[in-house]
């Protein structure tokens, strides 16, 4: 609690998440700063937050060590301390060793860990208490992702004055799947303290209001649950709906339109050798995203002659993700061992048919990769949203190119026109990747052109006023029961 007369913290609208939305940077006099990570949602919210008195909790990426709060970019910044044992059981191991291989349809199989769940559960809690300690009478509290599903809940009962609303950025499973979880009654009371649930697909959302009534046996009528109060505080009702989540379409934009970036993209061309096609892959390295998948598809089209090494070059950029996660290490094995087959069998000393790039870049070098390649390769097994689609979309200033898009990422609910595909299909993938390069350049308009208007006109901006908004409307009085 805050010092003075009143419980009540400073801070009208407060986001939560896992990290805050900055990164140190060190200068070479070793002096240490704080530079804005990238990403969407500081962009989208960076506005309302300066308007609105606005701060963010979050941890600060680095283990043992506890800050003061202190402001960036006129956004009041509160970090969360984890010890090293933390970051181990409850970031590594609960969140992304057991929920995230759980919410991702056990593409990999989820580990179920007592001490994982117990240090999640002791982080949640301490998150809670530092948002409720700077929250003013009355906020707003947004808080974000599958890190943080118990948050609603213990912000709730410290503080019932809060409007609280929670955003998950990845799929919420099947019932059939979620019901492994050893502790999925607590999860679901958790996410049920919040006014607002938002998922990127209407699927996501109905999967949750099927375990709502399965595991906790409450009346569901349409989106919404009537929740009981803990000890004699009133009963409320919680919403659970879909609001897919964008980009900053307009920094992509203004990018893709910049004379440097656009040289940049010839240069990469040239730096190829002027291959007739180029396609492209961007992802963390994470066993989501289906690259086996797709270099399986990309190998037998060599095989089969159906591409040629002189033709077309593939580049995989696989930016290192969680390397400490056991799953983690062993995918990079996989996907390298695959890569380096393909190139030692398909290469000439001329040509190389992937280049695999273990890295991540600038934006800037990015949106450059997006405008030189003709095809955009998206194959994920499951995906929340998957926003590199969207981006690739948006570069493509000229109406050209083609997006191969997984039917199980998020944006395949509006990116209709894309080449939409079943990853686990290797001979439908590779007769999408065959006609995506086969497409004609009206073909290939037509659809860019609809895919454009459709991301154009719905951008981060607008995803974050739909959530704020809707969170503010009151629960529709004809579904009470
Ligand atoms: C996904 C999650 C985010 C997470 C990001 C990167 O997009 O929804 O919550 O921050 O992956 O993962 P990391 O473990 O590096 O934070």
């Amino acid at each position: 609690m805050q010092s003075g007369d009143t419980p009540y913290g400073e801070f009208e609208f407060i986001v939560v998440s896992n990290r805050l939305p900055v990164d140190r940077v060190n200068d070479d006099d070793g002096n240490g700063s704080w530079r804005r990570s990238p990403g969407g949602l500081v962009t989208a919210l960076a506005p309302v937050m300066e308007k609105a008195d606005g701060a963010w909790v979050g941890w600060h990426g680095a283990a043992d060590e506890a800050l003061e709060s202190f402001d960036h970019s006129e956004i009041r910044l509160v970090p969360v301390p984890l010890s090293a044992e933390e970051v181990e059981f409850y970031y590594e191991g609960f969140s992304n060793a057991t929920l995230w291989p759980l919410y991702h349809d056990v593409i990999a199989p989820p580990e179920f860990h007592r001490h994982w769940w117990d240090s999640y559960r002791k982080v949640n809690e301490r998150f809670a208490a530092e948002t409720a300690a700077v929250a003013a009478e009355g906020a707003t509290i947004w808080v974000q992702d599958y890190q943080l599903q118990l948050v609603p809940k213990l912000l709730r009962e410290a503080r019932p004055d809060l409007k609280i609303g929670f955003f998950n950025h990845i799929p919420f499973p099947p019932l059939e799947i979620y019901a492994q979880l050893p502790w999925r009654r607590q999860v679901i009371e958790g996410l049920l303290g919040a006014d607002l649930i938002g998922f990127q697909r209407p699927s996501d959302a109905s999967n949750f209001l099927r375990c709502v009534r399965r595991f906790l046996g409450l009346a569901v009528r349409q989106q919404q649950v009537q929740v009981k109060g803990a000890d004699g505080s009133p009963d409320y009702v919680s919403r659970a709906e879909a609001f897919p989540i964008s980009i900053d379409v307009q920094r992509i934009v203004d990018l893709a339109n910049r004379p440097d970036i656009i040289e940049r993209s010839q240069e990469i061309r040239r730096e190829l050798g002027n291959p007739r096609h180029i396609l492209l892959g961007v992802d963390r390295l994470d066993y989501t995203k289906g690259i086996g998948h797709r270099l399986k598809a990309y190998e037998e089209l060599l095989a089969d002659g159906l591409i040629q090494v002189e033709d077309a070059a593939l580049i995989q950029v696989a930016s290192p993700s969680r390397e400490r996660v056991e799953q983690y290490r062993l995918l990079r094995e996989e996907v390298e061992g695959a890569v380096g087959r393909i190139n030692g069998t398909y290469d000439t000393i001329k040509n190389t048919a992937i280049r695999y790039l273990h890295h991540s870049y600038p934006v800037e070098e990015m949106v450059a990769l997006y405008l030189a390649a003709d095809v955009m390769l998206v194959t994920a097994l499951r995906d929340g949203m998957n926003l590199v689609a969207k981006e690739y979309v948006a570069a493509r200033t000229g109406n050209r190119g083609a997006l191969v898009l997984s039917e199980f990422a998020g944006a395949a609910d509006t990116l209709r026109q894309a080449i939409l595909v079943n990853p686990h299909d290797i001979d439908g993938l590779k007769s999408a990747i065959r006609g995506a390069l086969d497409m004609s350049a009206s073909e290939a308009t037509r659809r860019m052109r609809t895919m454009r208007r459709q991301v154009l006109q719905n951008d981060v901006e607008r995803w974050s006023k739909a959530f704020l908004s809707e969170l503010q409307k009151g629960a529709r009085e004809d579904l009470l029961v």
